[in-house]
């Protein structure tokens, strides 16, 4: 899918392809050197950090593993309710591990707060976030975030993972989607 097939139902691009593959391989390079000689359980937050989480998983020299959870917070509609309910627990038993949330964007922040909270009490030796993007007027709850790839403006994206009523998820860049097109 590229920008042009949907140019009508968006208002511009804010993150280009290009400029995400040279970030996602910035943001490798400083996980890399953060977590020498440490086992790392990489843990994707599903659906939206699924093209984040192949990109930068692959970006990575570090032996890693790969897990997934997934949980809502928004349901269909563009405003974060901040109730959080797991969908789709870890596979893997975290207990002593170093444990990195890959997610695509923090809105609210409430989300990753309470994912954050949830994986320490299971007992992980560290737990760290890489976001590929973050809306800073957004912030309701103070969450700490290792690394971010792009600020971006309080607007509603889409593309590389990111969705309206899950659509748009295969945009190879992120754009933000035109108001009309869901109010
Ligand atoms: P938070 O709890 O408000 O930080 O919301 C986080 C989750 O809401 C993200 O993981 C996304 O799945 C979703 N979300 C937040 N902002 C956007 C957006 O602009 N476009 C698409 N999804 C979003
Ligand atoms: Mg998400």
């Amino acid at each position: 899918m590229d920008v042009e097939s949907v140019a009508s139902e968006i208002t511009k691009v804010l993150v280009t392809e290009e400029q995400i593959k040279s970030r996602v391989s910035e943001m490798a390079k400083q996980i890399d050197s953060h977590y020498t000689g440490k086992d790392l359980l990489l843990v994707g937050v599903l659906k939206g950090a699924v093209m984040f989480m192949a990109d930068i998983s692959r970006a990575l020299e570090s032996r890693v593993q790969m897990d997934w959870m997934a949980v809502s917070s928004y349901g269909h509609g563009t405003q974060s309710s901040g109730v959080v309910r797991i969908l789709k627990d870890l596979d893997a038993d975290i207990l002593g591990r170093h444990v990195l949330i890959v997610e695509d964007i923090i809105d609210s922040g409430l989300t990753l707060s309470w994912l954050v909270a949830n994986l320490k009490a299971r007992g992980a030796a560290s737990v760290e976030i890489v976001s590929l993007l973050r809306k800073p007027d957004a912030a309701k709850v103070v969450v700490d975030v290792t690394w971010v790839g792009f600020e971006i403006p309080n607007e509603f994206v889409v593309g590389y993972g990111l969705d309206f009523a899950e659509n748009y998820r295969t945009l190879p860049g992120v754009a933000v989607l035109d108001p009309k097109t869901y109010n």
